[in-house]
């Protein structure tokens, strides 16, 4: 479920009918499972409505193209302590937002509170990430997704009012600036709405079968709930495309793949890569890219190498030493043939996707040096790739398309709970809501397990298991704030022996004390803020 939302465990929740069967996380033909659903705990599924807990997040590189975030990390300006630490370990294709971040240009950051309960300290990541952006430069977006509350949860509107309320207080007081920013819930945009049910024409049930586990009996306003979280994603780039980021749990990775892809059919044209004037799937493309490196055009009749020519080479080539299948063999051949004497010449190439005539013709009109016009597709032989896509896009935006951009995503760590094992909200024990009574988190701290040895002696000798402490976790997601050496020395302190539990509680729940003290005061300075600000707080639908 949510992916902001670290702490949920839907699974000891009702649930509501229609959702595809959650029972401890084993869904069949819905979970994106690297063993097919057959394993036990082991197992990595990212289910944003089921079990939120990831107990290998290498798999989600390995499984998922989820790349790594330290990859990137050194591109990003003042990163966030988040950042710095490995909390947020993973992203999307997050190098445009960094570069627009980087060079002041337009970049946008988005993220959605499903209002089921009262906000906590796992929800404050997400919380620090959009301000963290909207820090940077970007334009900032924070929603309420109510509508998906009440289909998928079955929430009441009063309910949804009062955590929607309790969960923008929050990111308000923690430095959200909504003169700067925005602010709505899904039931009371319009235009949201709109984009929503656009996108829903190039969304079909088979497709939220295979990534959802949907089936017969899921509730169609739940499928609602996805197309509006699909308008959400895309919502920044209305009035013109520009990076997005989507900060949220790797849960909701498939939400993210699908408004990649949705961003994608949208687009009036598609730029590809080609050799000829036919078209080519990315492996045959690959084969005839290899050829095409490999012979010389001198070799050939007037200098020229033909589509023909490429076929002989592929057929008298052992096909072992090709690192393609025999049916990609095939069908490369096939369209080579075919061709007969048409030389190879590769090109850029605008395929007309779903463009109106006059784009289509504005695009003739805009590509500069030798051109070559078909039915469904314009061949550039003097554009590099890169300035093919600006164009596509320009000339897109001019003529009423989008020009979508495909959205990107940062993934933080799940919390570990502070009684141990997973932190859920249905626990309370396990975590600390931002309502919290500050002695109340101070005794939560306290009462928390720990990566300690059993006895002062053995601790002392050995030191403490810091990576697997709920309580250095604490340090590091939140209590030592942006003090990194501060988080260093606990964690040193710690592995060395020296630091012992007991006072390592007694530190950590004072400093949760205060922050909730503090935290809690400042929800209170920034009430007015909220009141004047553009978000609907009582919903229409209440009855
Ligand atoms: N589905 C998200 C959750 O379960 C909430 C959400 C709605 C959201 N729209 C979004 C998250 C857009 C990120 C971006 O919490």
């Amino acid at each position: 479920m949510t992916g902001d939302d670290p702490l949920e465990e839907p699974e000891l929740e009702e649930p509501t009918t229609g959702e595809p069967a959650t029972d401890g996380g084993e869904r069949s033909s819905s979970t994106l499972r690297s063993d097919g659903g057959a394993a036990g705990a082991d197992d990595v599924a990212l289910d944003p409505w089921g079990s939120s807990s990831v107990s290998d997040y290498r798999k989600l590189f390995e499984e998922f193209g989820i790349e790594e975030f330290d990859d990137i990390l050194d591109e990003v300006p003042n990163p966030h302590y988040l950042m710095r630490r490995g909390v947020i370990f993973g992203h999307r294709d997050y190098h445009p937002v960094a570069e627009a971040l980087q060079n002041d240009e337009p970049a946008a950051v988005l993220s959605g509170f499903m209002p089921t309960g009262d906000p906590h300290i796992g929800h404050k990541l997400v919380f620090d990430e959009i301000i963290w952006h909207q820090e940077q430069g970007a334009d900032a977006y924070g929603l309420i997704a109510d509508l998906e509350a009440n289909a998928a949860r079955g929430m009441s509107w009063e309910e949804i009012d009062e955590h929607a309320r309790d969960y923008l207080l929050s990111l308000l007081a923690l430095g959200f600036d909504p003169e700067e920013g925005t602010l709505y819930r899904q039931s009371e945009n319009r235009e949201l709405q709109d984009l929503a049910f656009e996108l829903g024409a190039d969304a079909n049930f088979s497709e939220f079968q295979a990534i959802y586990g949907f089936d017969g009996e899921t509730d169609v306003s739940h499928m609602q709930s996805v197309v509006t979280q699909m308008a959400d994603i895309l919502y920044p780039q209305l009035e013109e495309p520009k990076p997005t980021v989507i900060p949220v749990g790797p849960d909701q990775d498939p939400h993210v793949r699908l408004a990649r892809d949705l961003a994608e059919r949208m687009r009036f044209f598609k730029v590809s890569e080609a050799y000829a004037s036919f078209e080519l799937e990315d492996d045959e493309r690959a084969v005839v890219a290899d050829f095409y490196d490999r012979l010389e055009p001198a070799d050939f009749d007037d200098d020229t190498l033909r589509c023909v020519h490429v076929a002989e080479a592929i057929e008298e080539t052992p096909l072992s030493d090709l690192a393609v299948g025999a049916d990609v063999l095939d069908s490369v051949l096939t369209k080579l043939r075919e061709a007969g004497m048409e030389p190879v010449r590769p090109r850029t190439r605008f395929f007309d996707r779903r463009a109106t005539e006059d784009a289509f013709d504005a695009l003739i009109e805009a590509v500069d040096g030798e051109k070559r016009v078909y039915e469904n597709h314009v061949d550039a032989f003097d554009l590099e790739r890169g300035e093919a896509e600006e164009l596509a896009r320009e000339v897109e935006v001019d003529h009423g398309g989008y020009g979508f951009r495909p959205p990107s995503s940062i993934y933080h760590r799940f919390m570990t709970g502070l009684t141990g094992g997973k932190m859920s909200s249905s626990i309370p024990a396990s975590h600390i809501s931002l309502l919290d009574d500050p002695e109340k988190g101070y005794d939560k701290v306290k009462a928390a397990s720990t990566g300690g040895r059993e006895t002062a002696e053995e601790h002392r000798e050995k030191g403490g298991k810091a990576d697997e402490c709920p309580v250095y976790e604490l340090y590091a997601y939140l209590l030592a704030s942006d003090d990194d050496e501060f988080a260093k020395r606990v964690y040193d302190e710690c592995t060395s022996g020296e630091r012992l539990c007991g006072d390592c509680k007694e530190q950590a729940a004072q400093l949760m004390r205060e922050f909730l003290e503090d935290h809690q005061e400042k929800r209170e300075e920034v009430e007015q803020l909220l009141e004047d600000s553009e978000i609907e707080l009582e919903s229409p639908r209440r009855r």
